[in-house]
């Protein structure tokens, strides 16, 4: 994690520094100010360099200058758009910009004048989320090809306010890492038990954590789960994370828990029903739902989140063996109800069914979202810009649509209905696992409602947006946590005490 330092806003007069300005700022504005101490530090280098690159300080342009005078090693600029305009999504977007154009300094400034300590506390946490990596794996890379960006300081008025914003910032960055990395690491070493080992550490946050292995789950009934994990050499497990931060004062009525629930596929062939060779092992981050629910449990800890969460991961493997399960195989799940297995690939549904169903039994939540790379027909519907979601709730699904104009991490209600459900009718059993390609993201959000028993939910299919092949703002090429920031977002605006 990127060392954050908030400080007054006087520039340094050497190392690095990224300049953020506002877009024809009129003479007098706080960005001409700036850019006035720029230019008395560097003979007027800064702006002739600006104007030779024609830098307008719209949203997003991003100039270096190199070595442009006195001690300075490198001057970026980067647009902010109209001041007026600011979101708090656009002043991470620019910290993000700052960072990524300064990650072969070790150590730089980013001049914020103008913004407040909110916004300010907002380019940090773009700036930190821009230089996560994930590089536990790479021991002969060279240190010169290494990003070197350690320790950023946000130069703002509004110091002391800003870093009472980032107390909460930092722990969703915190969040943000714990899911990328996860999602991130192979599945060779993020097994089942691999991933709910990593799951138990979060008790050092305060968090209450249950781990149940394949006897227990056999014993509770959830031979849907039971089914995909059958063929796996690895052994299921289902994580259960408790943050109890409501608090029981007096006055305050016991609330119902909100509860978050995720797909943890730790590796997906498609088990019989195998999937091609090519790509197959982007199946690694068929877990990132579960990844999203272990890394907002960690924030809503982090935070210390007034109130009270469940989050709980299915955790698989799905693998083609002698043991795995057919196509043609009738399966019990836990709330009773049969499903006739008419493809091994059709596994997610499954193991949500019976996690599902235990978690609205069990803690009687709220509401329960679940998150899941579901389909690749969500992929198809929405590319790889919003993720899908299905609900039965039509608050919540305003709600969660709000936050994720927000956060940036965008959500797109996708319709239910009963001529849908029509197509998971099998001829043996109460359900089939696959609705055929019509609506095949909306076929299985059908499936998956049928087992959570009427409560207000949401179904998320993250398929399209859990692994980005591209760097943008604030999310390098790679596992993207999708999912984290959008329902810590949801928590903190609508459900703390
Ligand atoms: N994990 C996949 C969905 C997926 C596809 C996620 C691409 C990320 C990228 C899921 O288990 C799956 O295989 N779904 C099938 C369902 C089909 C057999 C009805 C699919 O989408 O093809
Ligand atoms: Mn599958
Ligand atoms: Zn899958």
């Amino acid at each position: 994690m990127l060392d954050i330092a908030f400080a007054k806003p006087v520039l340094p007069k050497s190392g690095a520094l990224a300049l953020l300005l506002e877009q024809d700022a009129a003479a007098g504005s706080p960005t001409a100010a700036l850019l006035e101490a720029a230019d008395a530090a560097t003979d007027g280098a800064v702006s002739r360099a600006l104007a030779t690159a024609e830098f307008k300080g719209r949203r997003g342009q991003t100039t270096t200058i190199l070595a442009p005078g006195a001690g300075l090693s490198r001057v970026v600029a980067v647009g902010l758009g109209k001041l007026a305009e600011l979101s708090d999504r656009h002043a991470e977007d620019a910290g993000g910009h700052a960072a990524a154009a300064l990650a072969r300094e070790p150590a730089a400034a980013v001049a914020t004048v103008g913004l407040t300590g909110a916004q300010a506390a907002s380019v940090a946490l773009g700036a930190a989320l821009r230089g996560y990596r994930f590089d536990r794996y790479r021991t002969t890379e060279k240190p010169e090809d290494k990003p070197k960006l350690a320790k950023l300081a946000v130069l703002t008025a509004e110091a002391a306010k800003a870093r009472d914003a980032w107390t909460a910032g930092r722990a969703v960055a915190e969040g943000v890492f714990l899911s990328r990395d996860l999602v991130s690491e192979p599945p060779n070493v993020l097994t089942p038990a691999e991933m709910a080992e990593r799951c138990r550490k979060l008790e050092s946050l305060g968090l209450k954590v249950e781990v149940f292995g394949p006897k227990e789950m056999t014993k509770l009934g959830f031979g849907a789960l039971m089914g995909v994990a059958m063929g796996s050499a690895c052994e299921p497990r289902m994580v259960v994370m408790h943050w109890n931060g409501a608090g029981t004062g007096k006055g305050r009525k016991a609330a119902k828990p909100l509860a978050f629930v995720g797909k943890g596929v730790t590796f997906d062939t498609g088990g019989i029903s195998i999937k091609p060779a090519g790509g197959m092992e982007d199946m690694k981050w068929d877990m990132a739902g579960a990844g999203a629910v272990v890394g907002l449990m960690a924030t809503l800890a982090g935070r210390k989140a007034k109130v009270d969460a469940i989050g709980i991961v299915g955790l698989v493997e799905n693998m083609p063996s002698g043991t795995a399960q057919r196509p043609g195989d009738v399966v019990k799940t836990y709330s009773g109800q049969t499903v006739e297995v008419i493809n091994t690939d059709a596994e997610g549904r499954l193991v949500l069914a019976d996690v599902l169903w235990y978690c609205q039994q069990k803690f009687d939540p709220r509401f329960m979202i679940d998150l899941a790379t579901l389909t690749g027909a969500i992929i198809i519907s929405l590319g790889h810009e919003y993720a899908g979601f299905f609900s039965n709730d039509d608050t919540l699904s305003e709600q969660l649509r709000a936050a994720g104009e927000a956060t940036g991490e965008q959500v797109w209600r996708m319709p239910l209905g009963e001529a849908y459900d029509k197509q998971i009718k099998s001829d043996i059993a109460d359900m089939k696992n696959v609705g055929g390609r019509p609506g095949g993201a909306i076929t299985a959000a059908q499936f998956i409602q049928r087992f959570v028993n009427g409560k207000p939910w949401v179904h998320l299919d993250i398929a399209g947006t859990a692994w980005s092949s591209k760097d943008s703002a604030v999310t390098p090429k790679g596992a993207t946590a999708f999912g984290v920031r959008l329902l810590d977002r949801l928590v903190a605006t609508h459900f703390e005490s």
